[in-house]
């Protein structure tokens, strides 16, 4: 970390890497990952160069949404392994500098936690108000025509107790009624309880679904669905989701944070860029880095992309820090998105925006999604919408250590399966290579460290073609970079115009460039992104 930007926070000044636990290394042999398997992978992350890692939920779970369904807050699932693992973890991600960061799941439980099954019990049980149950409309149907995201009615029919219970996922995923402030209590709680064991942040699932409309009215008919999109998509989520409320409940969860030194509050929020932003809160106080998927959601296509970081940049409250992602579990890897060549410009992307940056497991070696044969598919969202290519099973797969049997990711056959080109397409094959993509993420992340100027600096765009994105990070006293990219396979051509620069290209997709001199006129291959050290008289 570089001391020569002390004002600004760890989390500002670091990047986050993202682990699928089920999938990053198992050590028991069970062909799932696991915490003390990650701990043996941590020399890796450290020498990687990411400063904090965010795990995917670890906590017992019946697994119907593998972890997002949790039955209890306050343990870790036996697949993952115990309490003391965690503690040995998380002694062994802050011994090596790093920081840890835990999912946090509180818009809904897993439909065996005991919450849940005391509120189902009987309608006068004390905690029936904990979760959003309600009457059948006089015909016996649905309360309101709100729908899952995972396919089908958000509402569920409970014979025991002649109501129906609003879950926006599965129904094994019943949604917690946040407007109760026992419910709040009890999830700050869970909060307080990481915190005080050391945890460094959460990044919170589904934030912007956390209160719904108080009189539960129809969502609208979505004007733009297509066949082919998600059936949730079919209506807008106007009354289920993004309820001006919800910044009650995110400021009290800042506080909460807020309590404790330096920890840092993340929220999971599929939101266009004017409404992402209320997420930071009045005066800040909201959450720390509302995530940011823009690069995840739009057309890979210059232009939009370059007006859109300006948008972005131009709608950032005063004082929120910016944070870019270019891949989760939910989403189909960038690789897979833009192809190989373009994903090497993704992550000089990526490293170079202004903000934050989280890099999902595998981006770092260009692991691309694994087709998973029907019948092995095992993501719900897949399995409940089989004809509409939903599953995110392909961006879950085994992590590609080495080329022994299963990638180096377990002894035995893992739960999914491993890309078939694991033998090429892998750590311990990259970790040489300097031509590798590995290197050039360890090269882009350790010069992202040590030059403030890309770390923290202010981003200055150029200009942007239809091609081409042009922009310079700069701070005061401090060698200044010039990032050209080209997002498409044909030549491009960079003109400075009346901004006179010359510099030496320092980091390119294409080695051949590193060390040239260029100037006002740059002439660019198809696929070619260069990081130019601009030399200022
Ligand atoms: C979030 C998670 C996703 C999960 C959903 C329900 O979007 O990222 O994996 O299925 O919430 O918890």
């Amino acid at each position: 970390m570089n001391e020569s930007s002390p004002e600004y926070i760890w989390w500002q000044k670091g990047i986050i890497y993202q682990i699928y636990p089920r999938s990053f290394q198992d050590s028991n042999g069970d062909g799932l990952g696991d915490l003390q398997g990650i701990l043996k992978r941590l020399d890796y992350l450290n020498s990687l160069g990411v400063t904090a890692l965010w795990l995917s939920p670890i906590y017992p779970s019946p697994m119907a949404d593998f972890g997002y369904d949790i039955a209890d807050y306050q343990t870790v699932d036996a697949i993952f392994g115990s309490l003391s693992d965690f503690d040995e973890l998380l002694a062994g991600v802050h011994s090596r500098g790093m920081k840890l960061i835990l999912d946090l799941v509180p818009n809904h439980t897993s439909n065996q936690h005991p919450w849940f099954l005391e509120s189902r019990s009987s309608r006068d049980n004390p905690k029936r108000d904990w979760y959003i149950w309600h009457d059948s409309k006089p015909d016996g149907s649905a309360p309101n025509n709100w729908l899952s995201v995972f396919g089908g009615s958000a509402w569920e029919w409970d014979e025991l107790t002649g109501q129906y219970y609003y879950h926006a996922f599965l129904k094994e995923q019943p949604d917690l009624n946040w407007r109760n402030p026992a419910v709040q209590e009890a999830m700050l709680g869970v909060m307080r309880f990481w915190l005080d064991k050391g945890v460094d942040g959460f990044r919170v699932d589904v934030m912007w679904h956390m209160i719904k409309d108080k009189h539960l009215r129809d969502n609208p008919i979505n004007p733009d669905y297509q066949p082919h999109m998600a059936t949730y998509e079919q209506l807008l989520p106007v009354y289920s989701t993004d309820q001006p409320d919800v910044h009650d409940i995110v400021l009290k969860m800042r506080q909460v944070v807020d309590a404790y030194p330096e920890r840092l509050l993340i929220g999971e929020i599929y939101l266009p860029i004017h409404q992402l932003v209320a997420y930071y809160g009045i005066d800040g106080k909201g959450a720390h880095l509302p995530f940011n998927f823009q690069l995840l959601t739009l057309p890979w296509d210059a232009q939009t992309i370059a007006a859109t970081i300006d948008q972005y940049e131009g709608l950032l409250p005063k004082g929120g820090w910016p944070n870019w992602v270019l891949g989760n579990h939910d989403q189909p890897r960038i690789t897979s998105r833009v192809g190989v060549e373009q994903a090497w410009v993704a992550a000089l992307l990526l490293l170079t925006l202004r903000g934050t940056p989280t890099i999902y497991y595998g981006e770092e070696i260009g692991m691309r999604d694994v087709p998973i044969p029907f019948n092995e598919v095992q993501d719900p969202q897949g399995l409940n919408m089989p004809d509409k290519n939903l599953s995110r099973d392909p961006a879950r797969t085994p992590m590609q250590w080495n080329q022994t049997t299963y990638a180096g990711f377990s002894e035995r056959k893992p739960w999914l399966r491993v890309a078939p080109d694991f033998g090429r397409k892998n750590v311990w094959r990259q970790e040489d290579d300097p031509l590798s993509i590995l290197s050039f993420y360890k090269r882009l992340i350790n010069l992202r460290q040590q030059e403030p100027a890309l770390m923290v600096g202010d981003y200055v765009p150029v200009y942007a073609t239809s091609q081409l994105i042009a922009y310079i990070r700069q701070l005061e006293g401090h060698p200044r970079f010039l990032i050209l990219l080209n997002l498409s396979h044909r030549t491009a051509y960079f003109n400075a115009k009346d901004n006179p620069l010359r510099g030496i290209v320092e980091i390119a997709t294409t080695p051949e460039w590193e060390g040239v001199e260029v100037a006002d006129r740059i002439s660019l291959g198809g696929d070619d992104g260069l990081l130019i050290r601009l030399l200022d008289e």
